[in-house]
């Protein structure tokens, strides 16, 4: 077979495996020869290799799971810069504001892929977009500057119509940024700053990940029977009587968790996706939807050595497919015969035991960080947002009233580089099929300035709407149902296609997914 059968092999059956866009898929990977070469004016002071393969990872006990996971090897730059996860997940990359990165990127994966950098605002060709991916065998390089706040970013897969599957099989990392105000801050560090993704998976009898069956499981997204906490089931923790500081990602395919402490401990939030807050702010309860981040301070100084606390997810109810009256929720997995964790079960994420006594020594400091929020006057289209539908139709998400097209842009997506915009996501969920969407923007991070109804139009948004994080900065922002949502954005200086979709990863895979582009 030559290169160009065996890419269009590849094509084929993937489009076999899915029913969806032959010719996009083999355009891409043909061009995807065309990856950007190093220039001799980028010097970076990062260098490293990342590289995407098939592993084994012993994830329960006994029998070692496959998995698809990235290593990393550090060529250049500060010791630590980048940290073993100890599980299937990528290695964490820690940079600093400014940083010059480079990244050889290589795929042995059995297909193709890009590794996208979710928050950070990069050059468009190191973005990660779907058209250019590269084949099992190639490699891509990445060069940005880090022009970010400190903040709790991550890395992952972004193929058309293969990033759930991809993720779910381990693809992700996550990136942290830090900057001078935040290291002034002084805030809880070491073994007192702790990173946890959650995720949720489901093993077949021999200890192997399945994912979903079909179209019906797509729409409402993959939900898995076992929670993980970086790699691991019935995480524990084993703590001192000191302050943490706990940097949480929801790394799933499409699980919201609305987190809770078992003794009703409420949480101090400090950050969001894009970084810290002006000032701390306590919520009951944090609702994290797939790709969201928060930053939050556990302080265990009043807690007595052998005691133990649970970080639970509450339950809330979840109108995932409503099919009209009678056909209620959990259509999709109940009634096929999953048994699974629905959408919105409550069940504990993870224990914390506290081990040992330590001298109380951090108090959080009142002021945080000069977010530098934009005023709302100031976005080019003040009074008039951008409006950007989130719809179903035909046994199909739509956003933007289309699907994905790995090219097109329509004219309400075009956007000045660096201007202030303001958009607007309505997720109209008539009568069919209501859900919660959380819908995310490359680029970088936006403010959410409001939200209406604010309590939803149903039991769910009532539910979840005290533990939403919209007074920080932003990447991924959920969208109740019934919702409309508003947005303020200062879209970054560089030109070409970004992407914006939802990050319930199947229904990006599906297609809810657009381009913008940056003139
Ligand atoms: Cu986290 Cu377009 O993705
Ligand atoms: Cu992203
Ligand atoms: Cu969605």
């Amino acid at each position: 077979m030559d290169r160009r059968e065996f890419l269009e092999s590849i094509a084929l059956s993937a489009a076999a495996m899915t029913g969806r866009r032959v010719i996009a898929p083999l355009e891409a990977l043909v061009r995807a020869e065309f990856a950007p070469q190093s220039t001799t004016a980028f010097v970076p002071n990062v260098e490293l290799e990342l590289t995407a393969r098939p592993a084994h990872h012993e994830i329960l006990s006994g029998a070692p799971t496959g998995t698809w996971s990235y290593s990393g090897k550090l060529l250049k730059g500060r010791a630590g810069a980048l940290e073993d996860s100890g599980s299937y997940l990528g290695p964490a990359i820690h940079l600093r504001k400014g940083d010059r990165v480079r990244v050889h990127f290589r795929n042995e994966l059995p297909e193709t892929t890009i590794v996208h950098w979710h928050g950070l605002a990069v050059p468009a060709p190191m973005d990660g977009h779907p058209r250019l991916v590269i084949p099992t065998g190639a490699q891509y390089l990445y060069e940005f500057e880090v022009q970010d706040r400190a903040g709790h970013y991550w890395y992952h897969p972004h193929p058309d119509d293969r990033t759930g599957p991809q993720v779910y099989r381990g693809l992700a990392g996550h990136l942290f940024v830090s900057d001078d105000e935040e290291s002034s801050l002084r805030l809880p560090s070491g073994e007192h700053e702790i990173p946890l993704v959650i995720q949720d998976r489901t093993f077949d009898s021999d200890q192997q990940l399945t994912y979903i069956s079909g179209h019906m499981d797509a729409m409402t997204g993959f939900l898995g029977e076992r929670i993980l906490v970086n790699g691991t089931p019935d995480k524990q923790l084993k703590l001192a009587t000191g302050a943490y500081r706990l940097r949480i990602l929801n790394g799933s395919n499409s699980r919201i968790y609305k987190l809770a402490w078992n003794n009703g401990m409420p949480f101090t939030l400090i950050g969001t996706d894009g970084g810290l807050l002006d000032r701390p702010l306590r919520k009951p309860y944090l609702v994290l939807s797939p790709a969201e981040r928060v930053d939050v301070i556990l302080d265990l100084s009043g807690q007595t050595v052998g005691s133990s606390l649970e970080l639970l997810s509450l339950p809330f109810p979840a109108p995932q497919m409503m099919m009209g009256r009678g056909m209620g929720r959990g259509m999709g997995r109940g009634m096929m015969g999953g048994v699974g964790l629905e959408q919105g079960s409550e069940f504990r994420i993870l224990r914390v035991r506290i081990e040992k006594k330590e001298k109380a020594g951090f108090r959080l400091p009142a002021r945080l960080s000069q977010t530098g929020f934009h005023r709302p006057q100031e976005a080019e289209n003040a009074s008039q947002p951008r409006v950007f539908p989130l719809s179903f139709m035909r046994m199909q998400w739509f956003l933007n009233g289309s699907t994905f097209e790995m090219d097109a842009v329509k004219e309400n997506e075009t956007f000045k580089a660096g201007s202030i915009q303001a958009l607007e996501f309505r997720n109209t969920s008539m009568g069919m099929m209501q859900m919660a969407h959380p819908m995310h923007l490359h680029g970088g991070q936006f403010q959410v300035l409001k939200r209406t109804p604010a309590a939803g139009t149903d039991g769910m948004a009532a539910s979840l709407h005290e533990g939403l994080t919209d007074e920080g900065w932003k990447d991924t922002v959920l969208v109740l149902p019934g919702q409309q949502v508003r947005l303020l954005m200062r879209f970054p200086q560089f030109t070409g296609l970004y992407l914006y979709h939802c990050h319930i990863l199947e229904h990006e895979d599906m297609g809810m997914m657009r381009n913008y582009r940056l003139i």
